[in-house]
Protein backbone atom coordinates (compact mmCIF):
# COMPACT_ATOMS: atom_id res chain seq x y z
CA UNK A 1 0.00 0.00 0.00
CA UNK A 2 1.14 3.59 -0.72
CA UNK A 3 2.22 5.34 1.86
CA UNK A 4 -0.28 8.64 2.39
CA UNK A 5 3.20 10.95 3.21
CA UNK A 6 4.48 10.04 -0.17
CA UNK A 7 1.45 11.42 -2.09
CA UNK A 8 0.85 15.10 -2.62
CA UNK A 9 -3.06 15.10 -2.26
CA UNK A 10 -3.68 12.76 0.85
CA UNK A 11 -5.95 13.82 2.96
CA UNK A 12 -3.11 14.79 5.51
CA UNK A 13 -2.24 17.35 3.45
CA UNK A 14 -5.49 18.60 2.90
CA UNK A 15 -6.02 18.49 6.59
CA UNK A 16 -2.71 20.46 7.74
CA UNK A 17 -2.99 23.12 5.26
CA UNK A 18 -5.67 25.32 6.25
CA UNK A 19 -5.72 27.39 2.83
CA UNK A 20 -6.25 24.33 1.17
CA UNK A 21 -9.04 23.09 3.66
CA UNK A 22 -10.90 26.64 2.97
CA UNK A 23 -10.74 26.38 -1.27
CA UNK A 24 -11.79 22.87 -1.48
CA UNK A 25 -14.54 23.49 1.51
CA UNK A 26 -15.75 25.95 -1.07
CA UNK A 27 -15.42 24.17 -3.97
CA UNK A 28 -17.70 21.81 -2.63
CA UNK A 29 -20.63 23.84 -1.49
CA UNK A 30 -20.31 25.60 -4.50
CA UNK A 31 -20.46 22.74 -6.43
CA UNK A 32 -23.34 21.03 -4.07
CA UNK A 33 -25.07 24.56 -4.08
CA UNK A 34 -25.10 24.29 -8.13
CA UNK A 35 -26.59 20.53 -8.02
CA UNK A 36 -29.81 21.91 -5.86
CA UNK A 37 -30.47 24.93 -7.62
CA UNK A 38 -29.81 24.49 -11.50
CA UNK A 39 -32.43 21.81 -11.28
CA UNK A 40 -35.07 24.33 -10.69
CA UNK A 41 -34.89 26.68 -13.24
CA UNK A 42 -35.90 23.35 -15.97
CA UNK A 43 -38.90 21.95 -13.31
CA UNK A 44 -42.25 22.04 -14.38
CA UNK A 45 -43.31 22.57 -11.04
CA UNK A 46 -41.00 25.95 -10.52
CA UNK A 47 -41.57 26.97 -14.10
CA UNK A 48 -45.25 26.03 -14.95
CA UNK A 49 -47.95 27.43 -13.44
CA UNK A 50 -50.17 25.48 -11.38
CA UNK A 51 -53.49 24.60 -12.40
CA UNK A 52 -55.83 28.00 -11.97
CA UNK A 53 -52.85 30.18 -11.75
CA UNK A 54 -52.89 33.15 -14.91
CA UNK A 55 -51.24 36.54 -14.92
CA UNK A 56 -52.59 39.66 -13.03
CA UNK A 57 -55.10 41.79 -14.76
CA UNK A 58 -54.15 45.15 -15.12
CA UNK A 59 -55.94 46.71 -12.25
CA UNK A 60 -54.66 43.77 -9.73
CA UNK A 61 -51.17 44.35 -10.95
CA UNK A 62 -51.33 48.03 -9.72
CA UNK A 63 -52.85 46.65 -6.46
CA UNK A 64 -49.88 44.10 -6.21
CA UNK A 65 -47.45 46.87 -7.21
CA UNK A 66 -49.31 49.31 -4.19
CA UNK A 67 -49.20 46.04 -1.77
CA UNK A 68 -45.07 46.17 -2.22
CA UNK A 69 -45.39 50.12 -2.12
CA UNK A 70 -47.10 50.87 1.32
CA UNK A 71 -44.92 47.11 2.76
CA UNK A 72 -47.57 44.70 3.21
CA UNK A 73 -45.07 42.60 3.28
CA UNK A 74 -43.73 43.32 6.47
CA UNK A 75 -47.01 41.94 8.73
CA UNK A 76 -48.62 39.54 5.72
CA UNK A 77 -46.76 36.09 4.46
CA UNK A 78 -48.40 34.65 0.93
CA UNK A 79 -46.99 31.02 1.66
CA UNK A 80 -49.01 28.24 3.31
CA UNK A 81 -46.69 25.78 5.09
CA UNK A 82 -47.26 21.98 4.62
CA UNK A 83 -48.40 21.71 8.82
CA UNK A 84 -51.97 20.60 9.16
CA UNK A 85 -52.59 23.62 11.49
CA UNK A 86 -51.54 25.98 8.82
CA UNK A 87 -53.67 24.54 6.21
CA UNK A 88 -57.13 23.93 8.45
CA UNK A 89 -56.80 27.74 9.21
CA UNK A 90 -55.55 28.87 5.34
CA UNK A 91 -56.50 26.30 3.01
CA UNK A 92 -54.54 24.27 0.53
CA UNK A 93 -50.53 24.86 1.16
CA UNK A 94 -48.61 27.01 -1.28
CA UNK A 95 -46.81 25.33 -4.14
CA UNK A 96 -43.95 27.16 -6.74
CA UNK A 97 -46.37 26.83 -9.61
CA UNK A 98 -48.37 29.64 -7.56
CA UNK A 99 -45.47 32.33 -8.07
CA UNK A 100 -44.69 31.79 -11.23
CA UNK A 101 -45.98 35.56 -12.02
CA UNK A 102 -44.80 36.99 -9.35
CA UNK A 103 -41.95 39.49 -9.89
CA UNK A 104 -40.61 40.04 -7.20
CA UNK A 105 -42.49 37.17 -5.25
CA UNK A 106 -44.07 38.32 -2.27
CA UNK A 107 -43.75 34.90 0.49
CA UNK A 108 -42.70 37.33 3.50
CA UNK A 109 -41.16 35.67 5.92
CA UNK A 110 -43.13 37.51 9.14
CA UNK A 111 -46.88 37.35 10.33
CA UNK A 112 -47.93 39.86 12.59
CA UNK A 113 -51.51 39.30 10.51
CA UNK A 114 -52.87 36.37 8.73
CA UNK A 115 -51.15 34.63 5.93
CA UNK A 116 -53.27 36.40 2.84
CA UNK A 117 -51.92 33.66 -0.40
CA UNK A 118 -56.08 32.95 -0.22
CA UNK A 119 -57.38 35.34 1.20
CA UNK A 120 -59.40 36.38 -2.37
CA UNK A 121 -62.88 35.57 -1.72
CA UNK A 122 -63.12 35.11 1.68
CA UNK A 123 -64.79 39.11 2.56
CA UNK A 124 -66.79 41.35 0.40
CA UNK A 125 -65.16 43.99 -1.02
CA UNK A 126 -67.32 46.38 1.08
CA UNK A 127 -65.38 44.36 4.16
CA UNK A 128 -61.77 45.32 2.68
CA UNK A 129 -62.44 48.95 2.08
CA UNK A 130 -63.47 49.67 5.59
CA UNK A 131 -60.56 47.23 6.97
CA UNK A 132 -58.14 49.03 4.66
CA UNK A 133 -59.44 52.48 5.90
CA UNK A 134 -59.66 51.90 9.66
CA UNK A 135 -59.14 48.00 10.02
CA UNK A 136 -60.61 48.36 14.03
CA UNK A 137 -63.89 49.31 12.35
CA UNK A 138 -64.43 45.23 11.78
CA UNK A 139 -61.72 43.56 14.01
CA UNK A 140 -61.98 45.60 17.06
CA UNK A 141 -58.34 44.08 18.65
CA UNK A 142 -56.57 44.50 14.75
CA UNK A 143 -53.20 46.51 15.41
CA UNK A 144 -52.98 46.72 11.73
CA UNK A 145 -51.84 50.21 10.45
CA UNK A 146 -55.14 52.52 8.59
CA UNK A 147 -54.56 53.29 5.14
CA UNK A 148 -57.15 55.75 4.14
CA UNK A 149 -55.15 57.48 1.45
CA UNK A 150 -55.97 54.48 -0.77
CA UNK A 151 -59.26 55.56 -1.41
CA UNK A 152 -58.45 59.36 -2.25
CA UNK A 153 -55.79 58.63 -5.09
CA UNK A 154 -56.60 57.40 -8.58
CA UNK A 155 -54.44 54.83 -10.48
CA UNK A 156 -55.78 56.52 -13.85
CA UNK A 157 -52.77 57.22 -15.93
CA UNK A 158 -50.48 54.89 -14.52
CA UNK A 159 -47.74 53.41 -16.29
CA UNK A 160 -49.30 49.89 -16.45
CA UNK A 161 -48.59 49.45 -19.96
CA UNK A 162 -44.78 49.92 -19.22
CA UNK A 163 -45.17 47.64 -16.26
CA UNK A 164 -46.93 44.77 -18.27
CA UNK A 165 -44.49 44.79 -20.81
CA UNK A 166 -41.20 44.51 -18.62
CA UNK A 167 -43.26 41.35 -17.11
CA UNK A 168 -43.89 39.99 -19.91
CA UNK A 169 -40.11 40.31 -20.99
CA UNK A 170 -39.20 37.78 -17.91
CA UNK A 171 -42.09 35.93 -19.09
CA UNK A 172 -45.58 36.64 -18.20
CA UNK A 173 -47.66 35.93 -21.23
CA UNK A 174 -49.35 39.01 -21.92
CA UNK A 175 -50.78 39.54 -24.92
CA UNK A 176 -50.41 42.47 -27.43
CA UNK A 177 -54.06 42.99 -27.01
CA UNK A 178 -54.05 42.92 -23.44
CA UNK A 179 -51.45 45.37 -22.98
CA UNK A 180 -53.05 47.59 -25.11
CA UNK A 181 -56.22 47.83 -23.72
CA UNK A 182 -54.71 48.14 -19.87
CA UNK A 183 -54.92 51.59 -19.09
CA UNK A 184 -58.54 51.25 -19.77
CA UNK A 185 -58.90 49.28 -16.93
CA UNK A 186 -57.76 52.10 -14.62
CA UNK A 187 -60.27 54.80 -15.66
CA UNK A 188 -61.98 55.79 -12.42
CA UNK A 189 -60.45 53.40 -9.97
CA UNK A 190 -58.84 54.50 -6.74
CA UNK A 191 -55.58 52.94 -5.41
CA UNK A 192 -57.84 51.38 -3.01
CA UNK A 193 -60.00 49.40 -5.94
CA UNK A 194 -56.83 48.24 -7.30
CA UNK A 195 -55.30 47.01 -3.68
CA UNK A 196 -59.23 45.15 -3.30
CA UNK A 197 -59.16 43.60 -6.63
CA UNK A 198 -55.72 42.43 -6.27
CA UNK A 199 -56.33 40.81 -2.38
CA UNK A 200 -59.32 39.33 -4.15
CA UNK A 201 -57.61 37.42 -6.20
CA UNK A 202 -55.16 36.10 -4.36
CA UNK A 203 -55.65 32.57 -4.33
CA UNK A 204 -58.90 32.13 -6.26
CA UNK A 205 -57.62 31.09 -9.29
CA UNK A 206 -55.87 27.57 -7.57
CA UNK A 207 -58.78 27.04 -5.02
CA UNK A 208 -61.39 26.83 -8.13
CA UNK A 209 -58.92 24.50 -9.73
CA UNK A 210 -58.89 22.35 -6.68
CA UNK A 211 -62.19 22.10 -6.42
CA UNK A 212 -62.98 21.44 -10.51
CA UNK A 213 -60.21 18.17 -9.82
CA UNK A 214 -62.13 16.92 -6.67
CA UNK A 215 -65.33 17.17 -8.41
CA UNK A 216 -64.06 15.37 -11.38
CA UNK A 217 -62.42 12.52 -9.02
CA UNK A 218 -66.03 11.97 -7.36
CA UNK A 219 -67.83 11.68 -10.74
CA UNK A 220 -65.14 9.28 -11.92
CA UNK A 221 -65.58 7.69 -8.91
CA UNK A 222 -69.35 7.51 -9.27
CA UNK A 223 -69.36 6.19 -12.28
CA UNK A 224 -67.20 3.13 -11.32
CA UNK A 225 -69.44 2.65 -8.58
CA UNK A 226 -72.50 2.80 -11.07
CA UNK A 227 -70.76 0.08 -13.55
C1 LIG B 1 -48.22 46.30 11.41
C2 LIG B 1 -48.62 45.07 10.75
C3 LIG B 1 -49.54 45.11 9.56
C4 LIG B 1 -49.38 45.75 8.35
C5 LIG B 1 -48.25 46.67 7.92
C6 LIG B 1 -50.48 45.37 7.53
N1 LIG B 1 -51.30 44.52 8.21
FE1 LIG B 1 -52.95 43.57 7.47
N2 LIG B 1 -53.29 42.73 9.28
C7 LIG B 1 -52.50 42.87 10.39
C8 LIG B 1 -53.13 42.18 11.50
C9 LIG B 1 -52.58 42.12 12.92
C10 LIG B 1 -54.33 41.60 11.02
C11 LIG B 1 -55.37 40.78 11.82
C12 LIG B 1 -56.43 41.70 12.40
C13 LIG B 1 -57.26 42.32 11.34
O1 LIG B 1 -57.98 41.61 10.62
O2 LIG B 1 -57.22 43.56 11.20
C14 LIG B 1 -54.39 41.95 9.61
C15 LIG B 1 -55.40 41.53 8.75
C16 LIG B 1 -55.43 41.77 7.39
C17 LIG B 1 -56.39 41.21 6.47
C18 LIG B 1 -57.50 40.23 6.82
C19 LIG B 1 -56.92 38.83 6.72
C20 LIG B 1 -57.82 37.73 7.22
O3 LIG B 1 -57.68 36.62 6.70
O4 LIG B 1 -58.65 37.97 8.09
C21 LIG B 1 -56.11 41.71 5.24
C22 LIG B 1 -56.84 41.42 3.96
C23 LIG B 1 -54.96 42.59 5.39
N3 LIG B 1 -54.57 42.60 6.70
C24 LIG B 1 -54.39 43.32 4.36
C25 LIG B 1 -53.34 44.18 4.52
C26 LIG B 1 -52.84 45.04 3.46
C27 LIG B 1 -53.39 45.09 2.07
C28 LIG B 1 -51.82 45.75 4.01
C29 LIG B 1 -50.99 46.84 3.34
C30 LIG B 1 -51.73 47.94 2.77
C31 LIG B 1 -51.66 45.33 5.40
N4 LIG B 1 -52.60 44.40 5.66
C32 LIG B 1 -50.68 45.83 6.23
C33 LIG B 1 -51.30 43.55 10.46
C34 LIG B 1 -50.76 44.33 9.46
Amino acid sequence: MANDNDRFFSHKTLEKNIGLMIIASITVILFAGLVQIVPLFFQHSTTEPAPGVRPYEPLELIGRDLYIREGCVGCHSQQIRMLRAEVQRYGPYSVAGESVFDHPFLWGSKRTGPDLARVGGRYSDEWHRIHLRNPRDVVPESNMPNYPWLAQRSVEGKNVQARMIALRRIGVPYTDEQIEQAPQALVGQTEEDAMVAYLQSLGVGVREAALRAQQAALETDNTAAEN
